[in-house]
């Protein structure tokens, strides 16, 4: 039978405190710190790039980084002299932004690879970042650059299902999957969509970050994938939020990459065990643990589309070809419904150059695929780990909130 993650002596010992805490401080401060951040980001912001622009100093960083890679600079090189002289003018983003379209006609394994790591750092100055990037919020201008889009709130729903699975996916660690398959679920769930969060994921955060103590688990997922007599009615939790469903997952779970090994279609494990209930929700999200290893294929082969929760640091970028690539063999090979649902720009700060630089490398590479939603960086996100509930209810009127609000939109407009 379902249990609730409130009901449980499971919830997580830091749980109850900041729970009832936060409440009455939280409006005063989300909308302190976002009126701080609005005003600090401009100048931030600005600083920068008239700097750069000014300045010739920042060049004699271009032969460094262009030095190792003979071929990209050839295709930005020409891109990087235009902006130069507009680059202080507020009309620069308009001639930019387009650029995001190119993309769109190559595949996305190709972007991948022409794109974020080896094009990083070409012969490009500061002052060539678009005044809508360097901005953020700029004239109807999006954090993407991109003209900025609103998203109309979803119809109300009679019956809810067959669900659309979404695997949460990067094999990068610490990029804000598990916190945005929190957050754009429980987005979801208030937006009156019935939601089912899966685990998958060893660590068992997402149990965690919803008030679970893995350690407490009598079954976990990996019951669900390894034993035949358990259904997901007898591992599914009851969230605090209406309509929010868990299966949640421990350390067990890393057992099963390894048993999984001998198993008749092996891949399918996750899509077949998932089947029964597809028809209770109308969204199922998988949080992905960071590797490429067979759990991660087992979700990809589940999913109808991937969601790539990307940070906006450069690290970050160099592993999306090889992960481009393994959704490509799984769509070839094991499930051709797969689909690329989008790219999310996670843990986003406006004022640094840097982030701004990550985030239009990624449009450039992968133009509309690139969610409109951005998400900031923002101390609140570790404050709803230790509260054990989702920032939507934590804090409800933060910008991080509305950010996973927008979100879910998005996502329910693709
Ligand atoms: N937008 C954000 N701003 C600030 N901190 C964030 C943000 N998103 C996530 N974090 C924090 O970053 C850390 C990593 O986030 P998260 O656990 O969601 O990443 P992950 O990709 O699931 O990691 P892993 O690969 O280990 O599963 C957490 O402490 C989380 O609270
Ligand atoms: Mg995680």
């Amino acid at each position: 039978m379902a249990k609730s993650t409130s009901g449980k002596p499971a919830v997580a010992d830091s749980g109850a405190a900041p729970r009832t805490a936060p409440a009455p401080s939280d409006a005063k401060r989300a909308a302190g710190k976002r009126v701080v951040r609005v005003k600090a980001a401009a100048p931030a912001a600005t600083t920068p790039r008239s700097a750069a622009a000014k300045a010739p100093a920042p060049r004699a960083k271009a032969p460094k980084a262009t030095a190792p890679k003979a071929t990209a600079p050839k295709a930005t090189a020409p891109k990087a002299t235009a902006p130069k002289a507009t680059a202080p003018k507020a009309t620069a983003p308009k001639a930019t932004a387009p650029k995001a379209t190119a993309p769109k006609a190559a595949p996305l394994e190709a972007a991948a690879r022409t794109a974020p790591a080896a094009k990083m750092r070409p012969a490009r100055e500061p002052g060539a970042i678009p005044a809508s990037l360097a901005l953020g919020e700029a004239d109807g201008v999006g954090p993407t650059g991109r003209p900025r889009r609103t998203f109309p709130a979803p119809p109300a729903l009679d019956r809810h299902g067959p669900a659309r699975i979404l695997a949460m996916c990067n094999q990068k660690g610490g990029v804000g999957k598990t916190t945005s398959t929190i957050n754009l679920g429980a987005a979801l769930a208030e937006a009156g969509r019935t939601v089912l969060l899966v685990d998958f994921d060893p660590q068992g955060a997402l149990s965690v970050g919803l008030g679970v103590n893995p350690l407490q688990l009598d079954q976990t997922v990996y019951n669900l994938l390894m034993e035949p007599g358990i259904a997901v009615q007898d591992v599914m939790l009851k969230t605090d939020v209406a309509g929010l469903d868990l299966l949640p997952s421990n350390i067990d779970l890393s057992a099963a990459e390894v048993q999984l090994v001998n198993e008749v279609a092996r891949e399918q494990t996750l899509r077949r065990v998932l089947a029964p209930v597809l028809d209770d929700y109308d969204v199922v999200l998988v949080d992905c643990q960071p590797s490429l290893g067979l759990l991660t294929v087992n979700a990809l082969t589940a999913a109808h589309g991937v969601i790539i929760p990307l940070e906006c640091e450069f690290f970050a970028l160099r592993g999306v070809a090889l992960l481009i690539q393994t959704i490509e063999k799984v769509r070839e090979r094991l499930n051709p419904e797969l689909e690329l649902e989008g790219i999310l720009a996670t843990m986003y700060d406006a004022r640094t150059l840097h982030g701004r630089e990550v985030l239009a490398r990624v449009v450039e590479a992968f133009g509309e695929k690139v969610f409109h939603t951005v998400i900031n960086r923002t101390i609140r996100f570790p404050e709803t780990t230790v509260a054990g509930e989702p920032i939507t209810t934590y804090a409800p009127t933060s910008h991080g909130a509305t950010a996973y609000r927008e979100l879910a939109l998005e996502v329910l407009a693709r």
